[in-house]
C-alpha cells in the first residue's frame, strides 16, 4: 500500500497558515492533519471547526481531523459540516465507538480510531472492521516535538499482524515522534500514513525533508 505523509499543523506557523499550507502541498504533502484539543482529554487546546473552513478554502487536499477530545459524539458533526475528509477518535473517550465510526462512515468520511500508548490493541478489536485507519499514538497526545515511544513498534507490528488475521486492508497511521530518525523503523514495523510536526515545520527546506522521509521509506520498502 501506497505511504503517505501527514504533515500536522500543530508545528506550522499559524501567522502565515496560508503560506505554510500551500507550501506542504507544493512539497508532496499527502493529508493536512488537524490536531483538535480540548483541555480536557488532553492538557491542551487548539482550534474548533473554523479551523477546517479555513484550510478548506486553502487547499484540496485531504483534510484529517484528529479529535483529542472527550464526547466525540457531539464534536464530530461539527467537523463534518466544514468539510474534513478523514476523522479520528479516540477508544479511550468513546462511549459508544460503534456508533460513532459508523455515523462518520455514513457522512462519506474515512473513520479512524486513536489508541493512546497505553492502551491495548484488544480495545479496538471489535470496531476494527470498520475504520479505513487506526492511529497509533507514539507519544502521550498533547504536544508537538516529543520524543518517540520505542516500544510503539511492537504495537504497529502486532496491529498489522491482526489486520492481516482478520483479511483487512486498513491503514496504519503513526503519530507523535516521527522524524527521519525514527520514519525508517516506523515505516519497517508496518505503518502507511506518517503523521510529522515539528520534523517537517521545523525544517528549512519542506520539499526536501518531505522527499527524504520518502526515500527512507521506499529504501525500506526493498529491503523487506
Ligand atoms: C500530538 C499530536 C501530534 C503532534 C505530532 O498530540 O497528535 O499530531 O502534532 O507532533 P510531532 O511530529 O512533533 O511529534
Ligand atoms: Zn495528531
Amino acid at each position: 500500500m501506497m505511504k503517505l505523509i501527514a504533515p500536522s499543523i500543530l508545528s506550522a506557523n499559524l501567522i502565515i497558515l496560508e503560506q505554510e499550507i500551500k507550501a506542504v502541498e507544493a512539497a508532496g504533502a499527502d493529508w493536512i492533519h488537524i490536531d483538535v484539543m480540548d483541555g480536557h482529554f488532553v492538557p491542551n487546546m487548539t482550534y474548533g471547526p473554523v479551523i477546517v473552513n479555513v484550510l478548506r478554502k486553502l487547499t484540496q487536499l485531504p483534510l484529517d481531523v484528529h479529535l483529542m477530545v472527550d464526547n466525540p459524539d457531539v464534536i464530530v458533526p461539527l467537523f463534518v459540516a466544514e468539510g474534513a475528509d478523514c476523522i479520528s477518535v479516540h477508544i479511550e473517550a468513546c462511549t459508544h465507538a460503534h456508533r460513532m465510526l459508523q455515523w462518520i462512515k455514513d457522512q462519506k468520511c474515512q473513520a479512524g480510531i486513536a489508541l493512546n500508548p497505553a492502551t491495548p490493541l484488544s480495545s479496538i478489536e471489535w470496531v476494527i472492521e470498520m475504520v479505513d485507519y487506526v492511529v497509533v499514538m507514539s507519544v502521550n497526545p498533547g504536544f508537538a516535538g516529543q520524543h518517540f515511544i520505542p516500544n510503539t513498534l511492537e504495537k504497529i507490528r502486532l496491529l498489522r499482524k491482526m489486520i492481516l488475521d482478520k483479511g483487512l486492508s486498513t491503514r496504519i497511521q503513526v503519530d507523535g515522534g516521527v522524524n527521519p530518525k525514527t520514519i525508517q523503523s516506523v515505516a519497517q514495523a508496518g505503518a502507511d500514513i506518517m503523521v510529522a510536526g515539528s520534523a517537517i515545520f521545523g525544517s528549512s527546506n519542506y520539499a526536501e525533508t518531505i522527499h527524504s522521509f520518502r526515500k527512507l521509506m521506499r529504501d525500506n520498502y526493498e529491503t523487506i
